[in-house]
């Protein structure tokens, strides 16, 4: 039984949108995952969304095998479209809680922003295994928090619980499964969004804001646009970490 259905038709459409607009912000992870591979890898990306990550990896790495497995059946189509013509990646739609593969089957695992099991990536990972996980820090989005306060959706993106021991109760939930040598690395930028339908497609994809309607919170939206302006457009906290961890 599937425990999600994952992000419905709109979410896919939007999040290929923004990404293809805006960007994906992941060069620092694409540089990470690609340190670690060697010829023959075979990597599994839990939850690939569009396959925008196993894409920018599979075109660098032609002789490598990428595999794409998200739960939702519109992501997957997404992400077939935009991998048409790349042999070395297959896509599995599947729940990243429970990965239908069996056990030591891959060098390396990645996860971005999308549901996983600690336990069930150490099962199919090769002994020598590398798993690279980018999630959210605290202060991810602070100015949808600081300006919806009532409504900000928390729970939707997997926010660390604890604002303060945030590393640790990352580093804990890999560890406990039997991984080691664990490294965690964060980073804030800003984000600069260049129009209201940017930052509407920003609210509306995750979703960040509760019963948020376009609509009717219209003129909430360029209140906040007011608020946030800055030179180089609307500025929005991205704080993300990478971590790195080994099946030893
Ligand atoms: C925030 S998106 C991130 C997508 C992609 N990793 C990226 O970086 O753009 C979360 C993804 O996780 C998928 N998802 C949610 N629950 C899942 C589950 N139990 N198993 C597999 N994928 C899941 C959603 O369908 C969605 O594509």
């Amino acid at each position: 039984m599937l425990t999600s259905r994952g992000d419905t038709e709109r979410q896919a459409f939007l999040r290929d949108k923004s990404i293809k607009e805006v960007g994906d912000g992941a060069n620092i992870y694409v540089t990470r995952i690609l340190s670690v591979l060697i010829p023959r890898s075979k990597l599994l990306d839990v939850g690939c969304g569009t396959a925008h990550i196993i894409k920018r990896l599979a075109k660098r790495c032609k002789n490598l095998l990428f595999i794409g497995l998200d739960v939702s059946p519109a992501m997957m189509d997404m992400a077939r479209n935009n991998t048409q013509g790349l042999t070395n990646v297959e896509l599995v739609q599947g729940d990243g809680l429970e990965l239908p593969f069996k056990g030591s089957e891959f060098d390396v695992v990645i996860n971005r922003l999308a549901d996983y099991s600690p336990s069930e990536v150490y099962r199919i990972l090769k002994r020598g295994g590398y798993f690279f996980e980018y999630g959210l820090g605290p202060d991810a989005d602070q100015e949808i928090k600081e300006f919806f306060p009532n409504r900000y959706e928390e729970e939707n993106f997997f926010l660390p619980k604890d604002p303060v021991h945030w590393r640790k109760e990352i580093v804990e939930e890999v560890s406990k499964v039997g991984f080691d040598e664990i490294k965690i690395e964060d980073y804030r930028r800003k984000d600069h969004y260049r129009s209201k339908e940017e930052i509407m497609d920003l609210i509306e994809m995750v979703p960040l804001v509760k019963d948020f309607d376009r609509e009717k919170d219209s003129l909430k939206v360029d209140d906040f646009i007011d608020r946030y302006r800055e030179r180089d457009g609307i500025g929005i906290t991205w704080h993300f970490y990478i971590l790195r961890a080994q099946k030893l």
